[in-house]
């Protein structure tokens, strides 16, 4: 079986949901506490085994290039000045991986977002990050589901489950739960943002994907669909009849970050890993629990 080399992050969209944060800035540069959160997505990336990461930027994203960029200059201040750590956290980025940008040059989709990086991949299998969506795991996740396409030849989909009354905010999977693994699913149909009451189940389709190269043509012949715009799950919707697709129930907590309050839990997440700033928090808390500011 092909091993998953290579990865794609489609950022080209708008952030409207964090306006006006991200009139001027993108946002997948906002920070998890001290590092931009898309670093946190090319650290899983690299955790998971990927070597190279296509980003799909589009207009206002050119500075997340320079995020990953050497920076010689600020390299040699920090290193004049004996500031160790800080040039390791600085020149770490541009070493994670081998990185490439395609411009999108009009939103027209996620999905025409991915087959923007087509002739990048060419024919082998790879991962999709949505940057919005944060995982937080021992075992990455998108490692988790490289496994399974390592091990079945199969595309996979994230799933997680959801509280039923949250079903609408997502896509939905139908399926029947392998007798291999309780966390494979076979997706027999998907639904994206059904009505409550008209969920096929409570498993919610989440930022991480393993293609085979074969999607580029369902994506090629992929009508606009919802929004105007060429939708991934349309062209996966043709891909379960022909192909067969997995979904896998992944361990580990995920955030939305495109969404304010996903985001700042997101913050809070990371933030317990510094016992110094934790602290602080749980101060802050204890001092206002409660109460509603004035
Ligand atoms: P969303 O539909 O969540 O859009 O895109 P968005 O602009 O990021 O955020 P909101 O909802 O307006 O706040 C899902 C993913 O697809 C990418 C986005 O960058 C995001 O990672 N995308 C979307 C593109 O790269 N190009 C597009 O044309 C559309």
């Amino acid at each position: 079986m092909a091993k998953v080399r290579k990865a794609v992050i489609p950022a080209a969209g708008m952030g409207t949901r964090f306006l006006p944060a991200t009139k001027a800035i993108a946002k997948e540069l906002l920070p998890i506490v001290n590092k931009p959160s898309i670093q946190l997505i090319v650290e899983e990336a690299a955790a998971s085994g990927i070597e190279e990461v296509i980003v799909i930027t589009g207009r206002g994203k050119t500075e997340i290039v320079d995020h990953f960029d050497a920076h010689p200059q600020l390299e040699e201040t920090l290193r004049r000045a004996g500031k160790e750590a800080l040039l390791r956290e600085v020149v770490r980025p541009s070493q994670m991986v081998k990185m490439a940008t395609v411009r999108q040059q009009r939103p027209l989709g996620l999905g025409h977002a991915i087959l923007c990086a087509r002739h990048l991949i060419g024919n082998e299998p790879f991962a999709v990050f949505l940057p919005d969506d944060l995982v937080d795991a021992q075992k990455p996740c998108a490692r988790q589901l490289i496994d399974v396409y390592e091990a079945t030849g199969r595309s996979v989909v994230a799933l997680m489950n959801v509280p039923r009354e949250e079903t609408s905010a997502y896509g939905i999977a139908a399926g029947a739960v392998d007798v291999r693994d309780p966390r494979l699913v076979n997706i027999s149909a998907m639904v994206e943002k059904p009505a409550v009451v008209d969920a096929p189940s409570t498993q919610a389709i989440v930022g991480r994907y393993v293609l085979d190269p074969c999607v580029f043509d369902y994506l090629s012949r992929t009508n606009p669909g919802r929004g105007d715009e060429i939708q991934l799950t349309d062209a996966l919707a043709a891909m379960i009849v022909e192909r067969g697709l997995y979904g896998y129930l992944f361990e580990g907590n995920r955030f939305d970050a495109g969404d304010v309050t996903g985001y700042l839990l997101a913050n809070l997440n990371w933030a317990r890993r510094t016992p110094r700033i934790w602290a602080a928090i749980e101060q802050y808390v204890a001092a206002h629990a409660g109460g509603v500011p004035r």
